[in-house]
């Protein structure tokens, strides 16, 4: 396993990783996990080495999982609250002594530790959608160091890593793996497309042949859609897109099922910022929601996903989350493998 080319990359969005890539990572993830449950230290991996998080929106999987991550490879993860700290703005977004540039935090960070880590979508960038992920750009342009994606308003590569090797664990492999990315009714309308977005891609990415299914006005964005069709095509497998949710869930394999903004929520390119309108769709869909009747729909041995945290009784029952096809705690496990995997090879 050649994993020297990884050293001072950024983890931005996966649609920057090869598939040969990301499977790297997946073994390195393996290897960290397998060291994990025998109780081998691996504190010599990143010994005295500081992660830098930024987080614009509350969090428990990411945050804890990197902070312990860090500490399982001998460094240390660093917490930052944006509204603690002069808030990172871009350029023109700027307030007198209540912000700084982008430019100068990332600079600033880069002279004192290894890597930048950031989740920020929604309220920050006012719901323009793809205005959080210019953000970590930015941050990447100007940091000397990796700058890592904990969620942004496109994708959240961490979370998807997560989901992808949990899949690999209870199917040993993805080929011929059917995959159904649903979306699922939540009484909270303001939820960000990422977790769909990313899942479809690596899903895609890795050969597994996939549906998307939500109702008329939750369509994910154009071009993540296209980047899974050439996913599918170059891998000889297949990508569809159903309204019907009990349709698509006939003999699913894999059963990923949350909420995510319609699209009249965000702002330009995609959606227009209608709160009333993208209620009214939400109050529409109510039977969206995963329980042991719409889950015999799928293959008897099927997994049940969520990337947590979830809204039980409306997106999926107490039964499902909580039943043996369940797998949501072993993908929020799952979290600290893959970013320890990443880090390790980016941070070295
Ligand atoms: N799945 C996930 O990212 O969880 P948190 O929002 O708790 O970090």
């Amino acid at each position: 396993m050649n994993t020297k080319n990884f050293r001072g990359l950024d983890f931005l969005a996966e649609t920057d990783w090869t598939r040969a890539e990301i499977e790297t990572i997946l073994e390195v993830a393996a290897e960290l996990k397998a060291r994990r449950k025998q109780h081998e230290l691996t504190t010599d991996i990143l010994s005295a080495k500081t992660l830098f998080m930024i987080f614009y929106n509350q969090s428990l999987r990411t945050r804890n999982s990197f902070e312990a991550g860090m500490t399982q490879l001998g460094g240390h993860a660093h917490y930052l609250d944006p509204s603690k700290i002069y808030t990172p703005a871009m350029e023109g977004q700027e307030k007198a002594y209540s912000t700084e540039r982008v430019s100068d935090v990332a600079r600033t960070l880069s002279r004192m530790g290894d890597a930048i880590a950031i989740r920020c979508y929604g309220d920050p960038v006012e719901w323009k959608y793809g205005g959080a992920h210019e953000m970590l750009l930015e941050f990447a342009r100007w940091a000397d160091i990796p700058v890592l994606n904990m969620e942004d308003d496109i994708y959240h590569p961490f979370q998807g890593l997560a989901d992808i090797l949990t899949v690999k664990e209870k199917f040993g492999g993805f080929k011929g793996v059917k995959f159904l990315m649903s979306w699922a009714y939540s009484p909270s309308i303001e939820k960000p497309r990422a977790v769909p977005q990313s899942a479809i891609l690596y899903a895609t990415m890795m050969g597994m042949d996939v549906t998307l299914a939500h109702p008329n006005g939750m369509e994910l964005a154009p071009d993540i859609l296209a980047t899974c069709q050439e996913y599918a095509s170059r891998a000889g497998s297949t990508f569809k897109i159903s309204n019907d949710f009990e349709d698509a869930l006939n003999g699913q394999d894999v059963v990923y099922a949350k909420a995510w903004c319609a699209t009249p929520l965000f702002q330009p390119p995609i959606g227009r910022h209608d709160l009333q309108e993208t209620q009214a769709i939400f109050d529409a869909n109510k039977d969206w929601i995963v329980d042991e009747r719409t889950m015999a729909l799928a293959q008897k041995d099927a997994i049940y996903m969520h990337c947590l945290p979830a809204d039980r009784g409306y997106e999926a029952t107490n039964e499902i989350m909580d039943g043996p096809q369940s797998v949501i705690f072993d993908q929020a496990e799952n979290r600290l493998h893959v970013q320890k995997a990443v880090m390790s090879l980016v941070m070295r």
